[in-house]
């Protein structure tokens, strides 16, 4: 019996693509790692640097430059093409130049057969993510927006620098779009089991209730914060994506916040935003209903509306 190599294709190898081709070799997360963009020369370059790093690393990643034909045996295509990060701080200003690029790659993906897991990097993620499950025609289980994995990871950062805490014993969700719009459910923030609310109370000298608006302001300028300084983000959103890529081709039936399409879910129908979602080998398998306050819940419907407005944008 022949095994079944698991590939992962990447379109767009700018900073992002690359991040998560280098992400995917050094965790050794596939079988074969396959890049696609209009720059072949780059891509070329950037499979030689790769592949020429396979002996300092702990499995023998095939990395090659490829085409979409390659798209037809693919588990998991990675989108992370966009027009470029502009500072404007705001990604839906990027929808109308992202969305030719979009619609360009995916007819292509499309037209070879592909009938895996689209991971979704590309800004505005929230909208593109539903762009590409409206043009791909596949279900929307195989669509998988970075959405706010990432906010949420930074979240938890945030939160654990504050109160000394390791961010991985921090359980925080980033709900809604990954942008100006997300909201942060604080009734559902755990820290070791104990909700947030009452280690507030319990520990007045580490965090106080305001610092809570401080944290949401924090965790929804960090993007802008880290592309003001070196003039992209790339080490958070590739990580995510390969977190993303793990629970899919491990089928670890984990959960994370992405973007996902919900229908009926938490009241929204019909719009791809951040929620958590167990991840396993059918893509977004199923959406967690967190149980949260009525403020929350109008923040969240909130944030569903602000993307929404957007889809006229698409022509679908
Ligand atoms: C970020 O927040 C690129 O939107 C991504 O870093």
């Amino acid at each position: 019996m022949i095994m079944k190599k698991s590939r992962v294709v990447i379109i767009g190898i700018g900073n992002v693509g690359v991040t998560t081709a280098f992400s995917l070799v050094t965790q050794g997360v596939c079988d074969e790692v396959v890049l696609i963009d209009i720059d072949e020369e780059k891509v070329l370059g950037e499979v030689l640097d790769l592949s020429q790093s396979i002996e300092f690393l702990n499995r023998n990643v095939s990395v090659k430059k490829g085409g979409y034909e390659d798209c037809r045996e693919a588990d998991i295509v990675v989108v992370t093409a966009c027009a470029p990060m502009t500072a404007d701080n705001n990604r839906l200003l990027w929808l109308e130049a992202t969305k030719g690029i979009i619609k360009s790659i995916v007819e292509q993906v499309m037209a070879n057969g592909f009938d895996g897991h689209f991971v979704v990097v590309s800004n505005p993620v929230d909208i593109i993510s539903y762009y590409i499950y409206k043009i791909s025609g596949l279900p929307g289980n195989q669509i998988i927006g970075t959405g706010t994995s990432l906010d949420s990871a930074r979240l938890k950062c945030f939160i654990g620098e504050l109160i000394d805490v390791d961010p991985r014993s921090i359980n925080a969700y980033v709900l809604g779009e990954h942008g100006d719009s997300e909201m942060i459910p604080w009734s559902c923030v755990r820290v070791g089991g104990k909700d947030i609310y009452s280690i507030i109370r319990d520990n007045p000298w580490r965090i106080r209730e305001e610092d809570l608006d401080l944290l949401h302001a924090k965790t929804m300028k960090a993007g802008w914060e880290i592309f003001n300084r070196k003039g992209n983000t790339a080490y958070g959103i590739a990580t995510s994506a390969v977190g993303i890529i793990k629970a899919i081709l491990f089928n670890e039936n984990r959960i994370i916040p992405v973007s996902a399409l919900l229908s009926g879910h938490l009241g929204e129908d019909d719009v791809f935003i951040g929620v958590p979602v167990i991840l396993n080998r059918t893509g977004a398998k199923e959406i967690v209903e967190l149980e949260m306050t009525e403020e929350e819940k109008k923040l969240f419907h909130a944030s569903c509306d602000n993307v929404r407005q957007y889809y006229s944008v698409l022509n679908v």
